[in-house]
């Protein structure tokens, strides 16, 4: 068919984004953190979101998960409107968020981490060789082969061994969209090499990655598209291949984007003007 043959020649750009934000503000009382911003993620992409402290990439990540109410704007998953009231409905959806503290249980071990409120039963108790199972599927199939058992408690597990198994969490429930805010921040190098190479085989997967990070080399090598915060608005979107450090530097600290290709749909860049104000 026509349509088919188009569809695949299409380059992945051209695709419509898995989620979608258009125009979203949000304010906790009198502070309005964000403005007006656009954000789009796609499946098979990492897209990086950068900014500086306090520039609303963590707002902005649980206005996604349903964890604040947006105060306007608009909400789009495959295409569609939705309404996210809360971490279910993202969880329903297909979007998970591993968040900066992880959220993992010391005292618990891997499968017990895993499956935690979401258990897995047979009867009355608790189905352990089926979680057991799909638990030790899931870090296999993501090609994880440091952790030693995982019937091992988190406690005992390094920082890079505790990322990878919040983001198999992350991964185990079905998910299209997996949220990562700063994965690397307190890892050392050869955690940080497992991660990033764990975040490409998420999209390489077919699952939509949005990355949250301050080191620019880790986006320049992971993602196809950077999203870059400037002040709470967007100070432009591009492909990674499209732009220098120096112009990724530029728009996190001035929010200029001055000679940048600004890969928003028209009429979604109202954050363009930042920093000239
Ligand atoms: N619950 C809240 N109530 C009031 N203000 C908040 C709340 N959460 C965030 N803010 C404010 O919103 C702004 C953006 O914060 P946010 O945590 O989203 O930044 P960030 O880009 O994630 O920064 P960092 O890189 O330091 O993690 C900050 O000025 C912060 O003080
Ligand atoms: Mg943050």
């Amino acid at each position: 068919m026509t349509e088919t043959a188009t569809d695949a020649v299409r380059p992945p750009e051209a695709a419509a984004p898995l989620l979608e934000l258009r125009a979203v503000n949000k304010s906790f009382g009198a502070v309005h953190v964000l403005r007006d911003v656009h954000l789009a993620a796609y499946a098979g992409q990492v897209t990086a979101l950068v900014g500086d402290n306090g520039a609303g990439k963590s707002t902005l990540i649980k206005c996604i998960g349903g964890i604040h109410p947006i105060d306007s704007g608009e909400y789009l998953f495959d295409g569609k409107p939705v309404t996210v009231h809360g971490p279910r409905d993202a969880s329903h959806l297909g979007i998970e968020i591993v968040y900066q503290d992880l959220a993992l249980c010391d005292n618990l071990d891997i499968v017990q981490n895993m499956f935690l409120g979401r258990e897995r039963t047979n009867g009355i108790v608790l189905d352990e060789s089926s979680m057991e199972r799909m638990a030790a599927d899931t870090l296999a199939g993501l090609k994880v082969r440091t952790v030693k058992s995982i019937r091992q408690h988190v406690a005992s597990l390094s920082g890079g061994q505790r990322q990878t198994v919040a983001i198999a969490k992350a991964v185990l429930w079905n998910s299209r969209i997996v949220i990562l805010d700063e994965p690397t921040a307190a890892l050392g190098v050869a955690q940080t090499r497992q991660v990033l190479d764990l975040v490409r085989r998420l999209a390489d997967q077919g699952l939509a990655v949005v990355l949250i990070s301050h080191n620019l080399n880790d986006v320049f090598e992971v993602a196809d598209r950077i999203s870059a915060l400037y002040l709470g608005q967007v100070a432009a979107e591009v492909e990674t291949s499209a732009v220098t450090h120096g112009q990724v530097v530029e728009l996190i600290t001035t929010g200029r984007s001055d000679g940048v290709a600004d890969a928003r749909p028209t009429g979604t860049e109202v954050g363009t003007e930042v920093g000239t104000a």
